[in-house]
């Protein structure tokens, strides 16, 4: 980590210059496409961007969960810069390269369980749940897949199905893949139920509305996402895998933003022993480089038809060659204790906070998450929420909402992030959330 890891402003954030391009954005770029911080960075490194303007800031977001081990991190760099001198491309599926396959080796050996696995590669979380579905539908020649209450998948076709989420991720957007079932969620700061208790009422629902030898999958977060950073009750994953285990429905875990180390283990499944049969990953997985990839049992993989998994660019060997610095890097640098020591820094100073506007502070080690109501109810506030990170943008420290209330400020530091700096950030954030709640 060569740049310096510090916050320095010279300028309004956004100053000038990011101002002036996002003004030529305004005239190319789709609409479509939003930043949360229009601050155009030329460099980062560890937990610090630089922008165009002098400016370098906290990064408190991990470009949502993806730089796990600090940007630019020399275990990624040095294999990166290699593997794009020696072959670009040359596309798995006409003629393959070793990394692919070291990466299915760290896929096999880190992901939960310890049966036999096969993997595929892809490039997006989205790409991969697509996938997942696939194989499960195929495997066991059923057609319905359930999802939960405030689920958050990717913005294709059948994840945008499977979302929960309508704006901005669904409306208008329609109509959606069919056959996907929607049940509760255990939602312990709303809901305040025991985790048996949720999951048997997501269980009747799925035996009331379709049966479960019509349902291929339950698809799960073990801790949600964009839907709030949701950790659902003890019991509630272990009853749900349970019962997919008991009717013949595969547990899909999808651990896009909860894998590689992010919750102080190298899969969110791991606390409390969920073993799923396929697993989703991304994200996190190649230190920034594009890639994600579909983990199961051998049998189910197997099922698969030749050439019926596959694209042009999954498991790009640059991508590979990322992945397996940055899974080096995770293991070398104890990156799940990281994560660990992250959440047990940040965790006791954000519930100190003592605000009538905050509902829970919640999370497993680097992943946490604020939920602000109007004081003493529980009505989301989501003015208060974007008012909140507005104030930390300004103010150098980039953080993140989620929510399906949008109502949630999320933590996702690097984690490799430098202790001085994690709290110089959570000083302007805890500032923030006083001024704006006093
Ligand atoms: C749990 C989960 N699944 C799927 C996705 C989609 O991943 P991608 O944006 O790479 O398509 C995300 C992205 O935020 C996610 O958090």
């Amino acid at each position: 980590m060569t740049t310096a890891q510090a916050r320095v402003l010279r300028t309004e954030i956004p100053g000038p210059n990011s101002r002036e391009l996002q003004r030529r954005r305004a005239a190319t770029v789709a609409g479509g496409v939003a930043s949360v911080l229009p601050v155009y960075i030329t460099e980062a490194a560890g937990g610090v961007l630089h922008d165009v303007d002098g400016n370098s800031l906290i990064d408190l977001g991990s470009g949502i969960a993806v730089t796990n081990v600090g940007n630019a991190a020399p275990e990624v760099v040095e294999p990166v810069r290699r593997q794009v001198a020696e072959f670009t491309h040359t596309c798995f599926m006409v003629t393959p390269y070793e990394n692919y396959l070291q990466v299915c080796e760290e896929l096999a050996a880190l992901t939960p369980g310890d049966h036999e696995k096969r993997s595929a590669l892809f490039n997006s979380g989205a790409e991969a749940v697509e996938n997942a579905v696939k194989i499960a539908r195929r495997a066991t020649g059923r057609p319905a897949i359930v999802a939960f209450d405030h689920a958050y998948h990717g913005r294709t076709n059948l994840t945008m199905a499977l979302t929960a989420k309508s704006v901005p991720y669904k409306h208008g957007f329609g109509p959606f893949a069919p056959e996907v079932y929607r049940v509760p969620m255990s939602y312990p700061a709303r809901d305040g139920r025991p985790g048996e208790q949720v999951a048997r009422e997501a269980i009747e629902r799925i035996d009331k509305q379709l049966g479960a030898d019509q349902v291929a999958a339950v698809l799960i977060e073990p801790i949600q996402g964009e839907g709030g950073f949701i950790e659902p009750a003890p019991g509630f994953l272990p009853a749900i895998a349970k019962w997919c285990a008991d009717n013949g429905v595969l547990f899909i875990a999808d651990e896009i933003q909860t894998g590689f180390c992010r919750t102080g283990a190298w899969f969110a499944c791991d606390h409390e022993n969920v073993v799923p049969d396929l697993i989703t990953t991304a994200k996190g997985i190649a230190g920034g480089l594009p890639l994600a990839a579909v983990t199961g049992r051998a049998e189910l993989m197997d099922a698969m038809p030749p050439s019926s998994l596959g694209g042009t660019y999954g498991g790009n060997p640059i991508a590979c060659a990322g992945a397996l610095g940055a899974i080096r890097a995770m293991r070398e640098r104890d990156l799940a204790a990281a994560a660990r020591a992250i959440g047990d820094l940040v965790l006791p100073r954000l519930r100190a906070l003592n605000t009538e506007a905050i509902l829970d502070v919640r999370g497993r080690g680097a992943m946490i998450g604020i939920e602000f109501v109007k004081p003493g109810t529980t009505e989301p506030d989501p003015e208060l929420t974007t008012r909140i990170a507005e104030t930390c943008h300004a103010r150098g420290v980039v953080i993140l909402t989620c929510g399906t209330y949008g109502n949630v400020i999320r933590l996702l530091p690097p984690l490799v992030i430098d202790h001085a700096l994690l709290i110089e950030g959570l000083e302007v954030l805890e500032r923030a959330i006083r001024e704006h709640t006093s």
